[in-house]
């Protein structure tokens, strides 16, 4: 039996990839890993715990106690914090601001990368984040980098900020976007790269059915 396709979706932030892997892996019926979650899901119990989020052997002690599950539910999908859904504490302007201090530690990214591989074993995925082409998944069949201009992915967040009912400033969204960007480019260990075999989309005028569609066009063309 042939071996299903991995699918590895990078970018910065606001590009599109969470809503875009999770609408291939529908129309595939494949599994969808948000890597950025588990990386917040940590930052959220260290903020919690009161860890020092620039010591890497402390958040790994943290981490090597720390249960992360993504499941799936009725909505969409949950994270699971030692049992616990977190889905949406994770997604405070807090742990937004503070994930990329977790991240860039070593300690914390071999760790999360080996839970990362284990959940990709099967083949049969599409997994988003920062370093899934060019460490996560390396082999992948399909790698996509997306991207879009800083102001159109502001602009998106503003807009999802607004539908929800959150207050939300263009500007201040823009300067932190910028800002995690810059920190998830200049780490040292496995910073935001578009992998050398990787297929860059940039969806600043695209519209998301747009960028599915193309990301399926080009699965397609692999699982020949
Ligand atoms: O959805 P958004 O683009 O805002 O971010 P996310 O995918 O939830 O990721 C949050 C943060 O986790 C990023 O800014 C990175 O610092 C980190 N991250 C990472 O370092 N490596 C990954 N594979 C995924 C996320
Ligand atoms: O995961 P990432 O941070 O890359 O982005 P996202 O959370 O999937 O997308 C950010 C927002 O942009 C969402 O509200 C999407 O609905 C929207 N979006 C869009 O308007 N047009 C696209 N082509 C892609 C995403």
């Amino acid at each position: 039996m042939k071996k299903l396709l991995s699918i590895a979706i990078d970018g910065p932030a606001g590009a599109g990839k969470s809503t875009v892997a999770k609408q291939v892996a529908e129309r595939l019926s494949f599994i969808y890993i948000d890597t950025g979650a588990m990386y917040r899901a940590l930052t959220y119990k260290a903020l919690l715990k009161g860890a020092n989020l620039n010591d890497g052997r402390e958040l790994e002690i943290v981490l090597n106690d720390t249960d992360i599950k993504l499941v799936i539910t009725n909505g969409g999908q949950a994270v699971l914090l030692d049992g616990k859904d977190v889905s949406e504490e994770i997604r405070t302007s807090e742990v937004t601001n503070n994930v990329s201090f977790v991240a860039r530690q070593q300690e914390v990214r071999t760790e999360m990368v080996k839970r990362q591989q284990l959940l990709a074993e099967t083949g049969g995925v599409v997994m988003d984040g920062r370093d899934i082409g060019t460490h996560v998944m390396p082999n992948a069949e399909l790698k996509i980098f997306l991207i879009a201009s800083v102001e159109e992915r502001a602009r998106r967040r503003y807009e999802e900020n607004i539908t929800k009912g959150f207050e939300a400033d263009f500007e201040l969204l823009k300067s932190e976007i910028a800002l995690r960007d810059k920190r998830d480019s200049e780490r040292e260990v496995a910073p935001l790269r578009k992998a050398e075999d990787a297929i860059e989309l940039d969806t600043t005028s695209m519209t998301i059915e747009e960028v599915v569609s193309s990301i399926l066009h080009y699965a397609k063309e692999r699982a020949l």
